[in-house]
């Protein structure tokens, strides 16, 4: 079964990705250029994340990660920072009615003590009354970075093995996934950077590692849903080779 899109390119509803993850950014930039304070590029950045959410619920997507406030972030002005926090607030009160709606499952990676009460109170608020939905988990990160969730993942194996719970010579691929935050989430098999930056900036990095990578130049605030469903249809045409050859993966 296929979809006839806008610009013409199909998707395979049997072979959507089971996880997308998403650089969501430009924000500050998309503000700037109409002369606005970069708050207000995140505001209209929320609109996007509601279309974008929508849109892969619609479509049956398993996991959607969006990256939405790195461990560096926090380094940023603090009203850029505090601003941030209340918005996430806000988004949650205004769109929790249309997450149950969509059937979503709200769920978060990073170090969550580092936010501010309010917001981690909203925010556990709302994974608790979305937990029984069975649609597309929606996993926010925040104050998440790959190198503090994998320092985390060294320190939790070491302390197992001090223990004698595990032995060093069993450390493998499965017992460090298993002290990761994303323990319950497949890799994503298609990360999407929006803004024109050719980085990874410290996400998933231990889970992107056969992700197919999508780079636009298209603003967080301009990415749209035609946008979304173009990355996806670009993702089904890509050979994945896993270190295989090409012949081992056709045949
Ligand atoms: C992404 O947009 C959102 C966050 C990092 C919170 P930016 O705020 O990084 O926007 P630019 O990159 O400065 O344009
Ligand atoms: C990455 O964007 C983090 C988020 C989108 C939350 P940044 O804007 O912080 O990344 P750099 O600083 O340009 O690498
Ligand atoms: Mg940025």
């Amino acid at each position: 079964m296929s979809v006839l899109l806008k610009k013409t390119k199909e998707i395979e509803k049997n072979n959507l990705p089971a996880h997308i993850a998403i650089i969501m950014d430009g924000n500050g930039r998309w503000a700037k250029k109409r002369g606005n304070i970069r708050l207000l590029g995140h505001k209209k950045g929320v609109d996007t994340v509601n279309e974008i959410v929508t849109a892969a619920a619609e479509l049956g997507i398993q996991y959607l990660t969006l990256y939405a406030f790195s461990t560096e972030n926090w380094s940023r002005p603090k009203d850029e920072v505090f601003g941030l926090m209340d918005l996430l607030v806000t988004a949650l009160e205004n769109n929790l009615k249309k997450i149950q709606q969509n059937n979503v499952v709200l769920r978060t990676i990073g170090d969550l003590n580092a936010l501010p009460p309010k917001t981690r109170a909203k925010l556990s608020d709302a994974c608790e009354n979305t937990k029984n939905n069975t649609g597309l988990n929606l996993v926010l990160a925040l104050s998440y970075s790959a190198r503090w969730e994998i320092t985390n993942m060294v320190k939790s194996i070491a302390q197992d093995c001090i223990d004698g719970k595990i032995s060093v010579e069993n450390i493998d691929n499965t017992i460090i996934n298993s002290h990761l935050c994303t323990r319950e989430i497949p890799d994503p098999e298609l990360l999407i950077r929006t803004s024109g930056e050719y980085r990874i900036s410290n996400f998933l990095l231990w889970q992107i590692a056969y992700t197919e990578l999508y780079f636009t130049e298209t603003l967080w605030p301009d990415f749209t849903k035609e946008e979304f469903l173009n990355a996806i249809a670009d993702f089904q045409n890509r050979e994945r080779r896993f270190g295989k050859t090409g012949e081992q993966v056709r045949n």
